[in-house]
C-alpha cells in the first residue's frame, strides 16, 4: 500500500523559517522537510539540529538541506526569505526592494525546475511579494497564497476576547481585511461571537463591558506585530506557526476558512493585486474566496488599502 509522502519546503531559514520548521516537525505535518537558504551551510546546520530532535517528537520527519531548485518536488513551499540583516523601523514596505530582488532570483529557478505545487508566502511586504510570486511563477492564483492578514485576524480575535471577558478567540469570528500593514481594517460588520452578531452581543452585555472602543481594539491588533518587533527585533513564532498551519491545512485538505492574501479577480471589486480576505484553504490551495458584503465604510477602507498595494505592485513590476 503506497503512502503519499508529504513534502514541504521552506526557503529562507531565518527566525521565521526555523519557527515554521519546528512547528512542522513537532506537529508531524510533513514526511519530508526540505530547508533551503542562500547560506547553505546554515541550512545544513539547521537540518542536522532538527535531526537531533526527531526522536523526541511525535514524528519521523526527515529534514534535509537542499539547493532551492530541489524544492520543486515539494507539495508546498513556505517562503520566509528576507534581505539579510535589513533593519526596518516603521513599515514592512521598507523590505520591498530586497524581498522583490530575492523573488526575481528564486521564482524563475523554481519555475524552470518544474514546481507545480503551492506557494505560501510570509515574506514582507506580503501582499506585494505574493502578487510578484504569482506573476513570475505562472501558476494559477489558487496556488500562490500569502499569509496576509491571517496573523492580524488572530490578533484581532484575541483583542476582542480580552475586552468582552475572555471568551476563547476561536469562538469569535473576526477578520482583518486588506494589506498586511497599516492600511488593514477590521470588518466589524461581520464579527460574530459564537455566531451572534457583535453589535447584538455588545448591546446585550453593555452592563458588563459597556461600549467597546472598536478603534482601540483594531489599532492594538494592527500594531501588535510592531510591539513585538520593538522588543525582540522581529516576530517569529506567530508567523512561523501560521506558515505551518497553512501547510497542514493544504496537505490535510482541511477546507478551513482563514484570512490570507489572495490574488483578486473582482471578488471585492478589484483585480491585479493580492490582498487580505477570507478564503477556504484546502488541497488545491485557495478553494474559494469568501466575499463579505462590506458596508460603505469598510469598502472605502478596502479600496484605500487596495490602492496602496497596487501602487507598489505597479512600481515593482515596472
Ligand atoms: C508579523 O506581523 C511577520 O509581518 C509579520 O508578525
Amino acid at each position: 500500500m503506497s503512502k503519499t509522502i508529504r513534502k514541504v519546503g521552506i526557503v529562507g531559514i531565518g527566525n521565521v523559517g526555523k519557527a515554521a520548521a519546528s512547528a512542522i516537525v513537532h506537529e508531524n505535518i510533513a514526511d519530508e522537510l526540505y530547508l533551503s537558504d542562500i547560506d547553505s551551510e546554515r541550512a545544513l546546520g539547521e537540518a542536522w539540529d532538527f535531526a537531533d530532535s526527531i526522536e523526541l517528537t511525535p514524528s519521523r520527519t526527515r529534514v534535509s538541506a537542499v539547493p532551492v531548485e530541489e524544492l520543486a518536488a515539494c507539495d508546498v513551499i513556505l517562503v520566509s526569505v528576507t534581505e539579510r540583516k535589513k533593519v526596518i523601523s516603521s513599515s514592512r514596505l521598507e523590505l520591498l526592494k530586497g524581498s522583490a530582488a530575492i523573488a526575481y532570483d528564486i521564482v524563475p529557478k523554481l519555475k524552470k525546475a518544474g514546481f507545480q505545487g503551492i506557494y505560501v508566502i510570509a515574506t514582507n511586504p506580503c501582499d506585494i511579494i505574493t502578487y510578484l510570486f504569482y506573476k513570475l511563477s505562472g501558476l494559477p492564483r489558487k496556488q500562490v497564497i500569502g499569509t496576509g492578514t491571517a496573523l492580524d485576524s488572530m490578533r484581532l480575535r484575541r483583542q476582542i476576547s480580552e475586552v468582552i471577558g475572555s471568551i476563547d478567540p476561536r469562538s469569535i469570528s473576526a477578520y482583518m481585511i486588506g494589506e498586511h500593514g497599516d492600511s488593514q481594517f477590521a470588518a466589524w460588520s461581520h464579527v460574530t461571537v459564537g455566531g451572534k452578531p457583535f453589535d447584538e452581543y455588545e448591546a446585550e452585555n453593555a452592563d458588563r463591558f459597556g461600549t467597546i472602543d472598536r478603534d482601540n481594539v483594531e489599532e492594538a491588533a494592527r500594531h501588535f506585530g510592531w510591539e513585538i518587533h520593538k522588543r525582540k527585533g522581529n516576530t517569529q513564532f506567530g508567523i512561523g506557526n501560521q506558515l505551518a498551519f497553512f501547510a497542514k491545512s493544504i496537505l490535510n485538505d482541511a477546507r478551513v476558512i482563514t484570512a490570507a492574501s489572495a490574488v483578486q479577480e473582482g471578488e471585492y471589486g478589484r483585480d491585479g493585486l493580492s490582498i487580505g480576505v477570507p478564503i477556504v484553504l484546502g488541497r488545491n490551495g485557495i478553494e474559494e474566496i469568501i466575499h463579505l458584503n462590506l458596508n460603505e465604510k469598510e469598502q472605502k477602507s478596502f479600496n484605500a488599502s487596495a490602492d496602496l498595494i497596487k501602487k507598489y505592485i505597479d512600481q515593482t513590476l515596472a
